[in-house]
């Protein structure tokens, strides 16, 4: 009786290993299947009106349309707003075409 208590046990044991063993094997199946699943992160630059967009209008558009410039009550260019209100209205005076593209993508995002 104490003989077959043993040799049950072993046989459970046994059973148990095998089914680890056998799952283990499955398990590194899947993962060596497994198709990467990194991909490369894009990098989502955002144009800033401050430090993009302001540094243009300054360079060309100074005075006039800066604090104490004629055309500061009506069109202030230290503003983003100014910018999405004329939009490719702006492109009458700037012609630059990478000015363009930036002034083009800051609109686009549609915010400040
Ligand atoms: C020497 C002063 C002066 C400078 C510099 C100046 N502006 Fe103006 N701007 C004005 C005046 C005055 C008006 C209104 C009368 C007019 O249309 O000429 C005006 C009007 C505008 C308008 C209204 C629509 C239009 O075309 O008339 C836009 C847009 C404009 N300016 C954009 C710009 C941009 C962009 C720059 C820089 C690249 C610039 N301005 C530089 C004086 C200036």
């Amino acid at each position: 009786m104490k003989l077959l208590l043993i040799y049950s046990c072993l046989l459970l044991v046994g059973c148990a290993q095998f089914k680890k063993e056998s799952r283990s094997v499955v398990i590194i199946e899947e993962v060596g299947q497994a198709e990467p699943t990194v991909e490369p992160q894009k990098a989502v630059e955002l144009v800033s009106f401050e430090k993009d967009i302001e540094p243009i209008l300054l360079s060309r558009c100074q005075p006039c349309h800066f604090t104490g410039g004629k055309m500061y009550e009506k069109l202030p260019f230290d503003t983003a707003a100014t910018v999405h209100k004329l939009g490719e209205e702006l492109f009458t005076r700037i012609k630059d075409e990478k000015e363009q593209a930036l002034i083009k993508a800051f609109i686009a995002q549609k915010i400040d």
